[in-house]
């Protein structure tokens, strides 16, 4: 009697050697595995390509590479996420439309999608599927003590004009650092600092992200639970990739988008474009992706960071699920933050004018390669940032603004270094 061949291997060693398959159909050499005894080593090695991997569109000699769009933003995860780093995107000063960091959403203000044009615009198409239009953008005059205010537009429209209330919502890269720890924050910690009702009475309220599937924490309006339902997100919007997770080959391509939805896809009937193992590579990858270095606390920045106010979003550490802290600067939940940041666009639990508080760690990584700060990439600079914060925060910006210039010059260096 003849086993089966599956039975004289342990199933992770028929799982590792699938992924080295994979592996060596991704970079197209074994050899650069050689080196990686650890499962935990390679599956990072095999998310890291997974990562840079440039899909190609349907069907090429290369199943598990294939299946791009036919409408998407960008080949790769990296296009955006250069080294898993922010986009260098910065408003003002970059063209949106030759930029793929800055990703233009769409949806209404209860965040349904355009019948036409779906959850995103897809610049890029293949084929005969047109491209869904380039974004634009130009600056009005702001209400007193704001800057001039960016109002978008998209030009050429590929499929004609979008529904009336479309609102556009562009967004910037952020970068990929440290996001294993915020996965690991507890819920319950995570809840322990709402304070949807301001019970305490200092102006700031903010309030988790009740998503379906847990609390939302990852992306500007904190509207995906998980790493992975970001990354099958991205897949779907970014790259018109199916996963397990969002099984359309389709991606974002809507019902009225004909020659899209007929276009050939990059698995079988019933398979994902992208394999399970690959996802699951993936998630290794992003899961090791290590925090920013550590930064200095308790100088007069720091001291001044919390007594102006700053700390109450962005809180300096938040406690993990089986000891230690991710010193992230946020509190992962959602804040007003008033007219000037308001896009109109809702997506899951949170309204236009609400954004998760931005992590701040690694923000000298992100001012050093030049990247404009806040969701859309507006600010140059840490006081153009505070500059845009009302709403909730329209009490610490106040006191920022009342500091004698060397107290600010302290808390801008404190942040300019974290
Ligand atoms: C076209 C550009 C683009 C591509 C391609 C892209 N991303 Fe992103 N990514 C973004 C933008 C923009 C955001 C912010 C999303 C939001 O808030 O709506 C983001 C957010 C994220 C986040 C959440 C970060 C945080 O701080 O919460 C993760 C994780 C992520 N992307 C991973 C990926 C992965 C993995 C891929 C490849 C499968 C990918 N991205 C491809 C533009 C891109
Ligand atoms: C009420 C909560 C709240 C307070 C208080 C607050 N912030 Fe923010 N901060 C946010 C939110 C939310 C964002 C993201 C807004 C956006 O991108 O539209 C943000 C974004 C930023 C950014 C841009 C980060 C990035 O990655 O683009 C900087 C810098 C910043 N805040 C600094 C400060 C400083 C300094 C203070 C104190 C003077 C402060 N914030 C007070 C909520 C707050």
């Amino acid at each position: 009697m003849t086993a089966p061949p599956e039975a004289a291997s342990p199933p992770g060693a028929r799982t590792r050697l699938l992924r080295l398959a994979l592996l060596s159909l991704l970079v197209g050499a074994l050899t650069a595995t050689a080196g990686l005894a650890a499962t935990d080593g390679l599956d990072v090695a095999i998310g890291k390509a997974v990562f840079d991997r440039m899909w190609v569109r349907a069907p090429s000699s290369t199943r598990h590479a294939d299946g791009l769009g036919p409408l998407f933003a960008a080949r790769s995860c990296a296009s955006c996420h250069a080294g898993g780093g922010r986009t260098t995107f910065r408003l003002g000063r970059d063209d949106p439309a030759a930029h793929p960091g800055l990703v233009v959403r769409l949806g209404d203000a209860s965040g349904a999608g355009d019948a036409l044009y779906g959850q995103e615009l897809q610049p890029e198409g293949l084929g005969d599927v047109p491209g869904e239009g380039r974004p634009a953008v130009r600056f009005a005059a702001a209400a007193a003590g704001f800057p001039p205010r960016p109002e978008w537009r998209v030009e050429r429209w590929g499929y004609g004009a979008p529904s009336a209330g479309l609102r556009l919502s562009p967004r910037v890269a952020p970068a990929l650092d440290g996001l294993g720890l915020l996965a690991r924050v507890p819920d319950a910690e995570i809840l322990s600092r709402e304070d949807p009702d301001d019970r305490d009475g200092d102006g700031v309220s903010g309030r988790a992200n009740r998503v379906g599937g847990g609390i939302g924490r990852f992306g500007w309006k904190a509207a995906e639970p998980t790493l992975e339902a970001q990354a099958a997100l991205a897949f779907s919007l970014d790259l018109g990739l199916s996963t397990a997770f969002r099984p359309d080959g389709a991606g974002d391509c809507t019902a009225a988008q004909a020659a899209c939805r007929a276009a050939p896809h990059g698995a079988a009937t019933g398979e994902p474009e992208v394999a399970p193992a690959l996802m699951a590579s993936l998630m290794a990858f992003l899961e090791a992706r290590p925090a920013p270095p550590a930064a200095k606390t308790g100088g007069r920045g720091a001291v001044l960071f919390a007594s102006v106010g700053c700390a109450a979003c962005h809180a300096p550490a938040l406690k993990l699920a089986g000891g230690g802290v991710a010193a992230a600067y946020t509190d992962l939940l959602l804040h007003d933050m008033g007219d000037g940041l308001d896009d109109g666009m809702g997506e899951a639990g949170a309204a236009g004018a609400e954004w998760r508080t931005a992590p701040l760690w690694g923000l000298s990584r992100a001012l050093a390669q030049g990247s404009g700060l806040l969701h859309d990439g507006r600010a140059a600079n840490v006081p153009a940032a505070v500059a845009w914060h009302a709403g909730e925060a329209a009490g610490a910006r106040a006191r920022f603004d009342a500091l004698s210039a060397g107290d600010r010059k302290a808390l801008v260096d404190f942040v300019n270094g974290l």
